[in-house]
């Protein structure tokens, strides 16, 4: 079969800061109790006029500088994002666009907070086919405009950022180790946005132009099944958790990733997460997390990264890859 490898990756987040601080002026909340229950301390948002093409172009145009690689050779581009500028035209069309590679197929990919890691299985599947040669994986969110200010239990979480990532075809070394990944769509209701449905599982939505979200559904059902998840994966690869270098769950809370860890018997000093200054990113917070470990220079070429996302569907997707 033919290798697949992660050769390059970009980020990017919006300049302006929500702090807590700034949250406290705005709804009935205070630092303590974010920082208690989820970790978080700031988040990035958009400019009114930049909308979540906007962050996957800057995101890969940090990768090209960074690592030197051109684009213009890409056959296939996957945006994982829930927060897509139109319902259509997709967001990998208006990606390719201002990137001018006109030859490439693109894609979006509605996964929630699972989506990149479904992405990067999509890719390592077309390229492992043999049919295609070079993907752009982009996990985009502008979660700040379908977010409610007026609700504290989710404008606390959410932020706005971008992670892309390239993937080639390569004979000699495979990243693509092992995978999971799966949805439990009972569980659909717990969050939610609304686009043309006024239901859903039955259940009459209570706010249509916002995200909605059963934070303490989630989390029960997030810390009862991810663990499984993740044990699938290690099972699959005959491999233990003491194999794995870094484990980069999908930020959405400390709270909610620590429990992970020990469950799976994996340490913190072991995890890497984005969500202290950029809060719940949507499909952006794994590879951001990833390029901070990048950046703080943890991560090294030759590494065993777990990855594993989950979010509204309920989905979740786990990917375990050496760089
Ligand atoms: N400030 C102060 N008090 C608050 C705030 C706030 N920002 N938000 C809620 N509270 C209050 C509630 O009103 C409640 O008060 P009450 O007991 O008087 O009714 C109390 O705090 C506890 O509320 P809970 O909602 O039970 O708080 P919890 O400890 O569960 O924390 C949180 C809430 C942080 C949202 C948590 O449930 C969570 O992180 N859930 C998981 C979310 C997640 O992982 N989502 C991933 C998917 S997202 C996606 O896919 C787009």
């Amino acid at each position: 079969m033919t290798g697949a490898r992660i050769t390059a990756i970009g980020t990017y987040v919006p300049e302006k800061r929500l702090t807590n601080f700034d949250l406290e002026r705005m709804v009935d909340t205070n630092n303590e109790w974010i920082i208690q229950r989820t970790g978080i301390e700031e988040r990035r948002i958009s400019r009114p006029d930049e909308y979540t093409s906007d962050l996957c172009v800057a995101a890969v145009k940090n990768l090209i500088q960074r690592f030197n690689k051109t684009v213009e050779d890409v056959d296939m581009v996957i945006v994982a994002t829930s927060t897509p500028d139109f319902s259509f035209p997709s967001v990998s069309s208006l990606v390719q666009e201002q990137l001018h590679i006109a030859q490439t197929g693109a894609m979006d990919l509605s996964a929630a907070c699972s989506g990149f890691v479904y992405a990067l299985h999509t890719a390592h599947s077309m390229i492992s086919s043999g049919l295609h040669g070079k993907i752009l994986v982009i996990g985009a969110d502008t979660m700040s405009k379908i977010t409610d200010y007026t609700d504290r239990s989710t404008c606390i979480l959410f932020g706005d950022g971008a992670g892309a990532v390239l993937i080639e075809r390569d004979d000699q070394f495979n990243s693509f180790i092992g995978y999971h990944m799966g949805s439990d769509g009972s569980g659909a209701h717990h969050v939610y946005r609304a686009n043309l449905a006024n239901k859903v599982n039955d259940i009459e939505l209570i706010d249509t132009r916002s995200l909605v979200q059963n934070g303490r559904e989630v989390f029960r059902w997030v810390v009862r099944n991810i663990p499984n998840g993740i044990k699938e994966i290690l099972n699959k690869t005959e491999m233990t958790i003491d194999e794995v270098d870094w484990f980069i769950p999908h930020s959405a809370n400390l709270r909610i990733i620590e429990p992970i860890c020990e469950k799976i018997g994996h340490p913190m000093e072991k995890t890497l997460y984005s969500l202290v200054n950029f809060g719940n990113t949507s499909a952006a917070t794994i590879p951001l997390s990833l390029d901070l470990g990048i950046r703080e220079g943890k991560v090294k070429n030759g590494d065993r990264i777990l990855m594993y996302g989950f979010g509204a569907g309920l989905t979740h997707a786990g990917q375990l890859l050496r760089l």
